[in-house]
């Protein structure tokens, strides 16, 4: 997400000025409605900010200055991610929501606050690196809120403290995946310092009193992670967000469009379940999300279903090809990638999907039928007439589909040892590279090479051939 290729407008910076603009004057208003819950009026709020005017004041300028500097390490760390707005909306409503629900239960006590809430959300959403930045604005605005309603000292320190504590263990101990068991066993670590500041702040008072204290902070990481679950298809839903829960729902065989897959390209589909195989690896492998290779390798020939006879791997017996002209076939062949793109925007599914379908053959050429068109032509052929319309890979995951896409297929037609399938691996690489498909994504030589390695490693081991067992002599006894 570090990496910033989008070139902004004037207008652009306005946009997101106005959007984070807008958050910190919602994040006032609440603010205020707290204020407004404790004195208990608008007069008495009148009164209580013509006595305080120093610290009203102190209090307006720290969460505009917060803003501010969320600004700054947004707009250096993640320009192209906050260039939408509406993730700029996402971020501060994830913000804003843990806030309202932090007050809210720290209305029953201070102890069952849940606090990593802001965390989980925000690294599901976004990055670890992002939820920890947000960690430290939500627990400032906390602390903030805490001194306006006037909290006591001790409580206010320790909602400060366990609050940022929680919130980056929650970070680093949840990898985004969840049955109900581990919800619980991540809800008991995130609540760790929450336990300790609890025993260190209650053990001097009665014993009823501690038990209950830590009960309720044992139940503020069950809490956090519950709510978490709860908000989170909401923001799925909102802002189009891809989470590891939603790539999963993604990726389930039952999925609507992997469903036909299954049923009317059966060829198309094994072809996909390989690759998806090999995608995640990558994935893993270079450090990108590999949930999400994994969902664009799933969707990334879903425009094949439009004419999925026309497709080798569908063809039992009649190829159509044998009685088209090769440019017929080339149309046919090379829209597959635009359909799929457009079939996965129709039914409302992640543009992530839709460009990975968009992109996987970038612009290189269907070699088949520009040879086949040749032996049909005397003068010279444009070889651009047969190529792919694009766009060329523009991430990484994309450029991982777009070869491992073309090792899949070529692997089936080799004699698969390990040394065949390494050189197959390379060989497609390197025409990639030779036709330029990798100059629009920042993939480097060294993850080329980690993908080559990885792809051959998995595909020796698909395809690896059988073992033929010798026969045992067993003296006229059963054979084993
Ligand atoms: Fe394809
Ligand atoms: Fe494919």
């Amino acid at each position: 997400m570090s990496i910033n290729r989008i070139k902004w407008k004037k207008k652009d910076h306005f946009r997101t000025l106005t959007a984070f603009i807008l958050n910190a004057l919602i994040v006032i208003a609440l603010m205020a409605v707290a204020l407004l819950i404790k004195v208990g009026g608008i007069k008495q709020i009148i009164q209580v900010t013509m006595q305080e005017t120093k610290l009203i004041a102190f209090i307006v300028v720290s969460v505009v200055l917060t803003f501010i500097a969320s600004y700054a390490f947004y707009y250096s760390q993640y320009r192209d991610f906050m260039y939408k707005t509406s993730n700029i909306f996402m971020l501060f409503g994830v913000l804003i929501i843990s806030l309202v629900a932090n007050y809210a239960f720290g209305k029953i006590s201070v102890y069952l606050r849940p606090f990593a809430l802001c965390a989980l959300l925000a690294l599901l959403l976004s990055d670890k690196r992002s939820a920890v930045f947000m960690n430290c604005i939500y627990s400032i605005l906390m602390l903030i809120t805490d001194v306006l309603t006037g909290l006591n000292v001790n409580d206010l320190l320790f909602s400060f403290i366990v609050g940022f504590t929680s919130g980056i263990i929650a970070v680093f101990a949840v990898d985004g995946e969840g049955s109900r068991v581990k919800v619980l066993t991540r809800g008991a670590l995130i609540s760790i310092p929450a336990i300790i500041s609890t025993f260190v702040a209650s053990y001097t008072t009665d014993y009823k009193h501690l038990i209950y204290s830590l009960l309720f902070a044992l139940g503020s990481g069950i809490l956090a992670d519950a709510l978490m679950m709860v908000i989170l298809p909401f923001f799925e839903m909102a802002f189009g967000a891809l989470t590891n829960f939603r790539l999963a729902e993604l990726t389930d065989h039952k999925a609507k469009l992997i469903k036909e897959l299954s049923e009317r390209a059966p060829g198309t589909f094994s072809h996909t379940i390989i690759l998806a195989m090999i995608a995640e690896a990558c994935g893993n492998a270079i450090g990108v999300n590999p949930l999400l290779c994994r969902a664009c390798a799933y969707y990334h020939d879903v425009g094949k279903l439009n004419k999925p006879e026309y497709f080798t791997e569908n063809q039992s017996g009649k190829n159509p090809h044998d009685d088209l002209m090769p440019e017929l076939s080339t149309d046919i062949i090379r829209a597959h990638a635009k359909d799929g793109a457009e079939l996965i925007r129709k039914r409302r599914l992640p543009e992530a999907l839709a460009s990975a379908a968009e992109q996987h053959h970038g612009t290189l050429p269907i070699r088949y039928f520009y040879i086949k068109a040749s032996k049909f032509t005397d003068g010279e052929l444009s070889v651009e007439n047969f190529c792919y319309y694009g766009p060329k890979p523009q991430t990484k995951e994309n450029a991982i589909i777009m070869i491992c896409d073309a090792c899949e297929a070529k692997v089936r037609t080799i004699n698969r040892t390990h040394e065949n399938v390494d050189k197959a691996v390379k060989d497609i690489i390197e025409e990639r590279m030779e036709m330029e498909q990798f100059t629009e994504c920042d993939i480097t030589m060294r993850e080329l090479q980690i993908i080559r390695n990885t792809i051959t490693n998995v595909l020796s081991g698909v395809y690896h051939e059988r073992v033929k067992y010798p026969k045992l002599k067993t003296g006229g006894k059963r054979s084993v």
